[in-house]
């Protein structure tokens, strides 16, 4: 089974920097428990649990639909294959403007069936830019950010078990199964969530909600200093509010990430309560 350290296609939010540490705590969980990855996004979680115990059973919860982008990464080889032919002369990095623009559109255009335009967005949009449908790369500056290389997939999900449903229903499935370990990795408050799924209701009493999952199971939990919900349970328990839904857990933190205005620390905690 091939090992993938990043997500095979792009995708925002995936824990790609946790990897390390996420496999180090996993040697204190069960070889053989059921992970359900609630908030499963590109499955980089689901992928590295069965990376690591093979015997486990996982439960990758594609709420956005990643797989069906897996399954059309050779139609999307395909167009970054004729985008780099039309781009062949044209300057790396620099703005795609005139008649070569309209040829990049009339490509995308071309295609009748699915197109994976994030992935597209990460050859032609700026930085950290993604466009999720045709009309975006119309109206967007675009950039020839073309990747050289095709994209690989294979293998990626093998012997995970793909679900797709609201973490709510997935949680209740499963929440009184023996030996279960939930994967909580939800979308960060104040994030950037147009790339995915539903876009509309992560608001602080929804990010709060998800704490509900972590009472008396057994965890990984991601957040970041950003999103400050540990400095909110924090001073609840300080000030004899309620008690720390993170109590006997232990805490690991990824170095600063920065993004274009702002500096901030990933963060795990986890808990293994059996
Ligand atoms: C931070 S990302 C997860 C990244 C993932 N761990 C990875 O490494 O790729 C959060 C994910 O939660 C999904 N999501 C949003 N609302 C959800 C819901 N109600 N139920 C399940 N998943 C949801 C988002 O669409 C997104 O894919």
């Amino acid at each position: 089974m091939k090992n993938y350290t990043q997500s095979p296609l792009p995708f925002q939010g995936q824990k790609r920097r946790f990897l390390r540490p996420f496999k180090e705590a996993l040697n204190g969980f069960s070889p053989t428990a059921t992970y359900v990855d609630l908030f499963g996004g590109s499955g980089l979680l689901s992928h590295t649990v069965k990376q690591h115990y093979p015997n486990a059973n996982v439960i990758y919860n594609d709420f956005d639909n990643y797989s069906q982008r897996l399954e059309n990464v050779e139609e999307t080889n395909l167009i970054l294959g004729d985008l780099r032919q039309i781009l062949k002369d044209y300057p790396d990095a620099k703005r795609i403007v005139g008649k070569t623009h309209y040829q990049v559109i009339d490509r995308l255009k071309s295609e009748k069936g699915f197109v994976d335009f994030i992935t597209i967005s990460s050859s032609l949009c700026f930085s950290m830019n993604y466009g999720t449908s045709l009309e975006h790369f119309e109206k967007d500056s675009l950039y020839n950010n073309v990747r050289q290389s095709n994209y690989r997939c294979d293998g990626y999900l093998d012997g995970v078990n793909r679900v797709k449903k609201d973490y709510r229903d997935l949680f209740a499935e499963y929440r009184n199964h023996d030996n279960v370990v939930f994967l909580v990795d939800p979308p960060y408050l104040s994030t950037d969530t147009t790339t995915y799924n539903r876009t509309d209701y992560w608001k602080l009493t929804d990010y709060l909600n998800v704490l509900k999952v972590i009472e008396d199971t057994s965890y990984f939990y991601f957040t970041s200093n950003k999103s400050q919900i540990i400095e909110l349970c924090d001073w609840m328990e300080n000030n004899g509010y309620c008690n720390n839904p993170f109590d006997d857990s232990t805490t690991v933190t990824v170095g600063a990430q920065l993004t274009h205005n702002a500096r901030y620390n990933d963060i795990m905690i986890y808990k293994n309560n059996y």
